[in-house]
Parts: C-alpha cells; structure tokens; sequence
C-alpha cells in the first residue's frame, strides 16, 4: 500500500523526512506509477515501508531474495539496491509476478538504479516459480523474502518460502492489516480470510519466530529458526 494505515498527513510527512533520502529511482518509479496506473499505486508499498524492507536486507546481510509480487518494482529495487551495496554482483534477487506488462514496466526502473544484472526476473504464478526454484535444489539459500502479492496465496506461499530460506532468514507478508478488515468479522472475502490464514499459520508454526507488526497496511516477520 502506497501510505501506511492510521497516519494523519502531518506524521506521515514527518516520517518520511525523518528517513533517508528516498533513491532518485525509487522517486520516480513512485511519482510514473501514480501518473501512468492510476489507483492501481495503492498497490505500491510506501517510502517508509521501502526503508524498512532495506534495513531487513542489511540485517540478514541478504545476498539471496525472493519476492513476490513485484508491480512496477518499487520493493524490488529498494532490496536490491541495499543487497548489491553490500554484496556487489554476487547478490541476487529473484523477482516473482504473474504480469508480462508489470514487469516489463518494473525492469525500467531495474536497469535505471542499476541492479538489473542482480535480479531475475520470473513471469508467472510465483506457485510455480517457487516449486521450481525448490526443484532447483534451492531449499536454505535465501537471507529474505518479501511476499505482496494474491493474498488468497499466501498460506500456499508460506510452506515453500520457508522451505527455501535458510536458518536465520527472514520472511515479510505485506498488507496483513488489510485495512483493518481482518479485524472486522463482517469482511469474509477470499483476500481477508486468506491474510486472516496466514497470520494464524505463522502464529501457529514452530519452524519460524514471528512478529506481527503495523508498518505500512501490517507486516508480518517470521525468521526462520
Ligand atoms: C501489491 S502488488 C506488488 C507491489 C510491489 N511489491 C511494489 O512495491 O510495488 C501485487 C503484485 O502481485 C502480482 N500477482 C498477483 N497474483 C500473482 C500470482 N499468483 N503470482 C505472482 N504474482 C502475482 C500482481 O501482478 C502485482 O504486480
């Protein structure tokens, strides 16, 4: 989500100063995706959230991630941007999205910030993508994952991302407050009952540490143990 739920316009403006310099790229990919997408950059996560999913890079010390969900490749760049700081040409993102048109639109901003040699770009259910990096032989060799996409997918998401991370990595689900939907018993659509899951299987799964955090729209943190 592009704003970050329960902020009045004063404090988010002060968070956002209170921050970095937002990167000239990650500026632009915010300002083209509102002009050209419309209402779609509500899909977008925030410059704060974007900072923070950067110090989860640093943190892990990620040379290897995973996304899903990429969009117009704000999150994407962001992480990349910290992994290829610290770890030059040996990081490696793997970029998930079911979208030709996102991610062609995403790989603009990829080669503008100068990590497109660092990101493999994968086009189709991130399902798929995930059973075939497992088949891969990829299972423990990623510091982080960032999952923002169909939230109906998540529960399915989760058993392989933990699978593929290894002890110590890091696993964030984006939009677990939905608004606050997840919170009001009238909302039974398929994406709050699949965040609604989600929560309940992380809190539920011994194999990872969780936190359930309300940066951005909710953010959910398992490390794994
Ligand atoms: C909320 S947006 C991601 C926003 C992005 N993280 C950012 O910072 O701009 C969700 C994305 O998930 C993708 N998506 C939806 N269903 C998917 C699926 N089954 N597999 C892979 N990607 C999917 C959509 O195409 C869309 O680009």
């Amino acid at each position: 989500m592009s704003r970050s739920i329960g902020l009045t316009p004063e404090i988010e403006s002060y968070v956002r100063a209170a921050n970095r310099d937002e990167h000239p790229v990650l500026k632009r990919c915010r300002e083209e995706t509102a002009r050209d997408l419309g209402a779609q950059m509500n899909m977008q996560i925030s410059p704060e959230q974007g900072a923070f999913l950067q110090l989860l890079a640093s943190l892990t010390q990620a040379r290897d991630a995973l996304e899903i969900g990429v969009f117009t490749g704000y999150s994407a760049v962001a992480t990349a941007l910290r992994m290829k700081q610290r770890h030059g040409d040996e990081a490696r993102l793997i970029a998930c999205d079911i979208s030709e048109d996102f991610m062609g639109r995403a790989a603009v901003y990829f080669e503008a910030a100068g990590v497109r040699d660092i990101i493999e770009p994968r086009v189709g259910p991130a399902l798929a993508s995930l059973d075939q990096l497992l088949e891969e032989g990829e299972a423990d060799g990623f510091d982080l994952a960032f999952v923002d996409a169909d939230k109906p997918g998540y529960v399915a998401y989760h058993d392989r991302v933990v699978a593929l991370l290894r002890p110590g990595g890091v696993v964030a689900y984006d939009n677990v407050l939905w608004s606050g939907d997840v919170a009001n018993p009238a909302k039974t659509d398929a994406d709050t009952a699949g965040l609604r899951a989600i929560a309940e299987m992380a809190k539920a799964d011994d194999r990872v540490d969780v936190a359930f955090t309300t940066i951005g729209d909710g953010l959910l943190l398992c490390a794994k143990r």
